[in-house]
């Protein structure tokens, strides 16, 4: 295997130490890549007057991957400006339409449900819908000012998510959940459905289910494990990742994979859980989501020995109790567990 070149972007707060611990696990795998880091982030902003340079997306796109660790600084700068500056234009840019977030319980992890044996994997549409970035505001500040953001569901897009979906459901356990809010959003997500069962026509051997985002909530509490791949727009899908990831035992768990599919473009890997400045200077992140996103990325590009590894070692890590207590143990000692089982 040739070297594979990835950009690495710490960005903000907690980002920094687990991309940090992350590479360091990458390298411990046997993964041959290559990195090269690039410091955009909320500091580079208030130093430039912009997230990333203006060929920032150029520059990227001659990697095999990207690596984000997280943006964002509120105190700072507004997360409106910092996450439209770098993190979603990325995704847009790239067309990284599929983003791919597993939940389930790793070993000696105890979440918070009575039920532990799911194994969901949510699909989150990462390009359009309610992310569009499509509206305005008029007459603002006055008495009379107007908000609109528009929702954008193209055939293109929700056709190529769906796909993607099927054919994810097709690899596992061949059930597939469509979330919408087609009773009460009666353009957009009625579409949605009926591209569903369109494409439910050419995948038979999937048992498809569509279920309102709402009730999705409950049926991920009350009954996870009758879920196996969730497919939901941009926003529905970041909701209920935020869901998955507190019920296999919370965002220090949960990881991403931005997708293009197509590889027409690198795709880029991060873990949810966003900077966290309160815990920022604390040195208690948990670095696990950011090696699973790793062990994804190494996945992605064909190097799945180096990925299985990964997993292996942090499954034998969290088996022996590390980093499965919320802020008890700091990076490093996760990070030398792992270390460790990597050997
Ligand atoms: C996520 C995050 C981002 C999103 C924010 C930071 C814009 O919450 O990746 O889930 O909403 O996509
Ligand atoms: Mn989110």
């Amino acid at each position: 295997m040739s070297m594979q070149r990835i950009a690495l972007i710490p960005g903000d707060g907690i980002g920094v130490p687990v991309t940090q611990a992350a590479m360091r696990v990458v390298a411990a795998s046997g993964a041959s890549v290559e990195t090269q880091t690039f410091p955009w982030s909320c500091d580079y902003y208030l130093e430039h007057g912009h997230m990333m340079p203006a060929d920032g997306i150029e520059t990227l796109r001659g990697f095999d991957a990207i690596f984000l660790g997280a943006v964002g600084w509120p105190a700072r700068v507004p997360d409106s400006v910092s996450l439209h500056g770098l993190l979603l234009p990325i995704r847009k840019a790239f067309v990284q339409y599929a983003n791919i977030r597993p939940h389930r319980l790793l070993p000696g992890v105890e979440g918070p449900l009575r039920k532990t044996g799911f194994d969901i994997l949510c699909i989150r549409e990462n390009t359009e819908g309610e992310y569009s970035g499509a509206g305005g505001r008029v007459h603002q500040g006055t008495d009379d000012e107007v908000a609109v953001e528009t929702s954008i569901f193209t055939r293109t897009g929700v056709e190529r998510i769906l796909r993607f979906a099927f054919e994810q459901a097709m690899t596992r356990r061949r059930k597939l959940a469509s979330v919408t809010k087609s009773n009460a959003q009666r353009h957009s997500m009625v579409f949605w459905d009926e591209m569903t069962d369109r494409l439910a026509a050419e995948y038979p051997e999937v048992e498809v289910g569509r279920y309102h985002i709402d009730a999705m909530c409950a049926r991920m509490v009350m009954d996870p494990d009758s879920l196996d791949v969730v497919v939901a727009s941009n926003l529905f899908g970041d909701i209920l990742t935020d869901l998955g990831a507190a019920i296999q035992g919370g965002l220090g768990f949960a990881a991403s994979a931005n997708i293009n599919p197509d590889r027409s473009a690198p795709s880029m890997f991060e873990p949810v859980h966003g900077s966290a400045p309160d815990i920022a200077d604390k040195g208690i992140a948990n670095p696990m989501a950011a090696f699973w996103s790793a062990a994804m990325m190494l996945d992605h590009l064909g190097q799945s020995e180096p990925a299985a590894r990964i997993m292996a070692a942090m499954e034998a890590a969290t088996a022996q109790g590390i980093g499965t207590v919320p802020g008890r143990d700091t990076t490093d000692a996760i990070t030398d567990a792992v270390l460790g089982h990597l050997g």
